[in-house]
């Protein structure tokens, strides 16, 4: 061989071993975009247990998998732009917390794993056929509250109430479809419903006033815009004596009466041992059913009930798993 044949071959070896070593070092470490709609308790709560999961069977964040998360503050656009980057930056899976940020990655990759959680109605809102099958590249866990019993509590709290006042977000089909749930039930309990949409923070207030001569309980389901501006519409409730019933724990202590609902920690840690079982490749999305929190726990906000002059019963107080107080 001719001595530049020779050298020509060592370096193409060498250069093959080094772009292989980068190469690997590079596959060793998985990427996960994580996408949360906006900051609230519960889907704060639900991120910090999916990472607690994940580690829990042994992908640590920062050693053999990186997380990017991303917050799309409420902006429908963020949401729309950061799927997009995540596609783009070819992630190994992705994790949408709440139902529009599982909308948007969903439209933006048929490829990609998407695994959610804190979602409504993952069928209502189009990411999978059925829980059973999802059948496409979306699973994960579902927040679906516990209607029946959130309805049995306020009737329990308020037996003499004859009007419920019902607020969502017209553009949050996950309020949407537990806005039709609850009325529903409560209909069937003999009770008139009122209901009050609105399109963003800026109407809370104005529909809470309105609504406040009509009815004698409120109730909002997990609906993110009402979410973000809880103290907006407990101080309508307080200055017009009426309780506000909601969908989730975190919005009662952030200035809600009661519920009865689950633990998005929890949600979140299941949803992290699912992630698990993908990134191990012992499970796909398609044929990996969407899984939920059986256990829930009765709430109460102290604070609140003393602002509308509401008095809690003994039994009331000893059903509580939790009493906020400020
Ligand atoms: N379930 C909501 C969704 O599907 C998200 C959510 C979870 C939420 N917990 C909440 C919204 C509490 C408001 C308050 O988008």
């Amino acid at each position: 061989m001719k001595k530049s044949t020779v050298l020509i071959l060592c370096l193409a070896v060498m250069a093959l071993a080094t772009l292989t070593g980068v190469v690997s070092a590079e596959n060793e470490v998985i990427k996960i975009g994580a996408l949360q709609l906006v900051e609230h308790a519960s889907l704060d709560a639900a991120y910090n247990g999916f990472v607690d999961g994940l580690a829990a069977a042994g992908y640590v964040d920062g050693e053999n998998i990186a997380i990017d998360f991303q917050n799309a503050q409420g902006d429908q656009a963020n949401l729309l732009t950061i799927s997009e980057r995540f596609v783009k930056n070819k992630v190994d899976l992705i994790l949408a917390i709440a139902t529009p940020s599982a909308q948007a990655v969903a439209s933006a990759t048929t490829e990609i794993p998407i695994i959610v959680t804190a979602v409504t109605d993952l069928v209502g809102a189009r990411l999978v056929e059925s829980y059973e099958a999802p059948g496409t590249n979306v699973t994960g866990t579902t927040d679906a509250a516990p209607a029946a019993q959130q309805l049995a509590l306020m009737i329990e709290l308020y037996p003499e109430a004859k009007t419920l006042g019902v607020i969502y977000t017209s553009s949050e089909v996950n309020s949407e479809i537990q806005a039709e749930q609850m009325t529903k039930l409560a209909e069937e309990a003999g009770l008139k419903v009122e209901t009050g949409t609105i399109t963003s923070v800026n109407d809370i207030e104005q529909i809470a006033s309105s609504l406040s001569g009509k009815v004698d309980m409120i109730y909002v389901p997990t609906d993110n815009t009402i979410a973000s501006a809880m103290p907006n519409l407990a101080k309508v409730a307080e200055e017009k004596k009426l309780p506000v019933f909601c969908g989730a724990p975190a919005m009662v202590e952030a200035g809600g009466l009661a519920t009865i609902g689950i633990d998005y920690y929890k949600l979140g840690v299941q949803t992290g041992a699912m992630a698990a079982r993908l990134l191990k490749g012992e499970a796909e999305p398609a044929t990996m059913p969407v899984e939920s929190l059986e256990e829930v726990d009765v709430v109460l906000n102290q604070t609140v009930a003393d602002a509308i002059g509401y008095t809690f019963s003994e039994e009331v107080l000893a059903k509580a798993a939790e009493i906020y107080t400020e």
